[in-house]
């Protein structure tokens, strides 16, 4: 089974960006975490971060031909996209929504996700974590 994991806005930053809210580990590090735990699971995992609401668009369009489940972070976009809500709506995998923080501890503009109308779960507060624990949960249902 293949697995796309996509990484939204700002993600790009991870280490740097706030670590007391987004913890130490850079992308790479979470990529490199996430590849190993998929590759323990069975899985191929690709994975692709961007700060452009319309690239995330199409890889998740191109997804429909060749992915089995998205892992996304959407960041903000979490909060103002219905472009990525309907992407994600037109794939027919599986679907799984992670934040690191946890957005319903924050501000009240963080509270309300888009994306989440369409997730399979979502994980929200585990850190980098969550990504782990969203492989573990396609392992069930696409086990
Ligand atoms: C985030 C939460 C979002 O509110 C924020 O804009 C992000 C990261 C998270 O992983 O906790 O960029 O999705």
């Amino acid at each position: 089974k293949h697995v796309l994991l996509l990484n939204g806005p700002n993600l790009n930053m991870l280490g740097r960006r706030q670590p007391e809210i987004y913890g130490a580990e850079t992308l790479a590090d979470i990529v490199a975490r996430c590849t190993l735990r998929a590759s323990d699971l069975g899985f191929t995992l690709e994975a692709r971060q961007s700060n452009y609401e319309g690239e995330l668009v199409t890889w998740i369009q191109d997804a429909r031909e060749k992915a089995d489940a998205i892992i996304i972070n959407p960041g903000a976009y979490s909060h103002t996209s219905v472009a990525i809500l309907d992407a994600l709506s037109m794939f027919e995998g599986r679907v799984m929504e992670v934040h690191l923080s946890n957005i319903h501890k924050r501000e009240a503009f963080r509270h309300h996700s888009y994306v989440s109308a369409r997730a399979d779960a979502v994980i929200a507060g585990c850190g980098a974590e969550g990504y782990e624990l969203a492989l573990l949960r396609l392992a069930t249902l696409l086990g």
